[in-house]
C-alpha cells in the first residue's frame, strides 16, 4: 500500500468537510458534522487509524497530514459556530420581540384615575389658577398642631367633633383634619401665603353612607395684608362654579369653628333640582365646606402678627365633593375598589 491513496483521501475529506461546514445552516447540523468527521467512528478518525497500517517509512508524512486535517476541521467547526451565534444575535431584534401594546381580545381594558384622584387634581388645578401652591403635612400629628394651636385646648367641647385614633405612645394621633397644615405652613413661611393642603384624615366614627373613619380633605389658607371676608366669598364662588358648573349658586351661612372668626359654611345649589329641593339635597342646597377668617390667635400661633396680616381658611371633604360632582350616593363605594363601580367615572 502506498501513502498516496491515504493522502489523496485526506485531501478529499478536507475539501468536502470545508464546503459542508461553511454551508451548515445551524448548530445542530454542525454537531452532526463534528460527529461524522471527528467522532470515534468519524472519517478523519478512520483515516488516522489507517495511518497505523502503512509501511513505517510512510507513516510520519501521512500521520502529519491526517493530524493537520483534523486540526483544520476543528478550527473550521469553531469558526462556523461563532458565525452562526453572531448571526443569531444580530437577528434577535427581528426574531424575538414582544408587542407590549397588544391586548388579547376582551382580556384587558384601559383604566383611568380613581374619582377621588380626579376630583383632587381638578381642585388643585382650579386653585393653581388663583396662585395657590400645594402644601402637605404629616398624617400622624401631635396634639398641639391638631388641636391646641387651632384654639382647641384640652377639654374643649369642640374636641368631641374630632374624636381621633391615638397612638399608644408619645401622645401622637392620626390627624382628624387637614387644618394642622395651616399651622405648620405658617410656622415655616412668612406671608403672603396661598396654599391648599389635600390629604387623608381620620375620625373615630361609625361608618355609614355619609361617614367613613378615613376620608380626604382639602384645606385652604390665604394670609396677606388686608384680606377680607369678601375675598373668601369670591374665592368660594369661583371654586364652586369651576368645579360644579357656571349655573351653580352658592349660599353662605354662619357657622362656628374655634380656629376662625367669623366662621361660615358654604353650600352650593343642587344640580339635580336646581335649588328647588329634592331627595338628594337639603332643601335645594348641598354643603361643601367650612370656612372663615383666620382667628387672630391662630395667626399668632403660626408666628404671624394679626395687627398687620389677616387671612381666610377653608376646609372641604374631598369625598363629599367627588360625591356631589359624580352623583355618588354612598361614600363607602369610594373605598371598595369595585371596578364595576369605578369604571363609570
Ligand atoms: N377642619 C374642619 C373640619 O375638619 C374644616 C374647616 C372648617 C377647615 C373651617 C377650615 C375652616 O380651614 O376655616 O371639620
Amino acid at each position: 500500500m502506498s501513502t498516496q491513496p491515504v493522502v489523496g483521501e485526506l485531501d478529499k475529506i478536507a475539501t468536502d468537510a470545508r464546503r459542508r461546514i461553511e454551508s451548515a445552516p445551524d448548530k445542530e447540523t454542525l454537531e452532526e458534522l463534528r460527529v461524522e468527521l471527528l467522532g470515534k467512528k468519524g472519517v478523519v478518525t478512520g483515516a488516522l487509524r489507517g495511518v497505523g497500517v502503512l509501511p513505517a517509512d510512510q507513516r510520519a508524512a501521512a500521520g502529519a497530514r491526517a493530524n493537520a486535517v483534523k486540526t483544520e476541521i476543528d478550527q473550521q467547526l469553531v469558526a462556523r459556530q461563532r458565525a452562526l451565534e453572531q448571526n443569531r444575535l444580530e437577528g434577535l431584534a427581528d426574531s424575538e420581540w414582544v408587542d407590549v401594546t397588544f391586548i388579547p381580545d376582551g382580556a384587558a381594558t384601559r383604566g383611568h384615575l380613581h374619582p377621588l384622584t380626579q376630583a383632587q387634581r381638578e381642585i388643585t388645578a382650579i386653585f393653581s389658577r388663583l396662585g395657590y401652591q400645594v402644601a402637605l403635612g404629616p398624617e400622624v400629628e401631635d396634639d398641639y398642631h391638631n388641636f391646641q394651636a387651632l384654639n382647641i385646648p384640652e377639654g374643649h367641647p369642640a374636641r368631641d367633633e374630632w374624636d381621633s385614633f391615638y397612638l399608644t405612645q408619645g401622645g401622637w394621633l392620626l390627624r382628624t383634619h387637614t387644618s394642622p397644615v395651616q399651622i405648620r405652613f405658617m410656622e415655616a413661611h412668612p406671608p403672603p401665603i396661598r396654599i391648599i393642603a389635600p390629604g387623608p384624615v381620620y375620625r373615630h366614627e361609625a361608618t355609614d353612607a355619609g361617614h367613613e373613619s378615613q376620608f380626604h380633605q382639602v384645606e385652604g389658607l390665604l394670609v396677606d395684608e388686608d384680606v377680607r371676608m369678601s375675598d373668601l366669598v369670591g374665592t368660594i364662588e369661583y371654586f364652586s362654579r369651576s368645579m360644579f358648573g357656571a349655573d351653580r349658586r352658592i349660599r353662605i351661612t354662619g357657622d362656628h369653628f374655634p380656629f376662625t372668626e367669623p366662621s361660615i359654611g358654604a353650600a352650593v345649589s343642587c344640580g339635580i333640582c336646581k335649588g328647588a329641593g329634592c331627595s338628594s339635597c337639603k332643601g335645594g342646597w348641598l354643603e361643601i365646606m367650612g370656612a372663615g377668617m383666620v382667628h387672630p390667635q391662630v395667626l399668632r400661633n403660626g408666628g404671624i402678627d394679626p395687627e398687620r396680616y389677616s387671612g381666610f381658611a377653608f376646609g372641604m371633604g374631598l369625598d363629599r365633593i367627588a360625591m356631589l360632582k359624580y352623583n355618588i350616593a354612598d361614600i363607602r363605594r369610594l373605598r371598595e375598589n369595585d371596578v364595576r363601580f369605578l369604571e363609570q367615572f
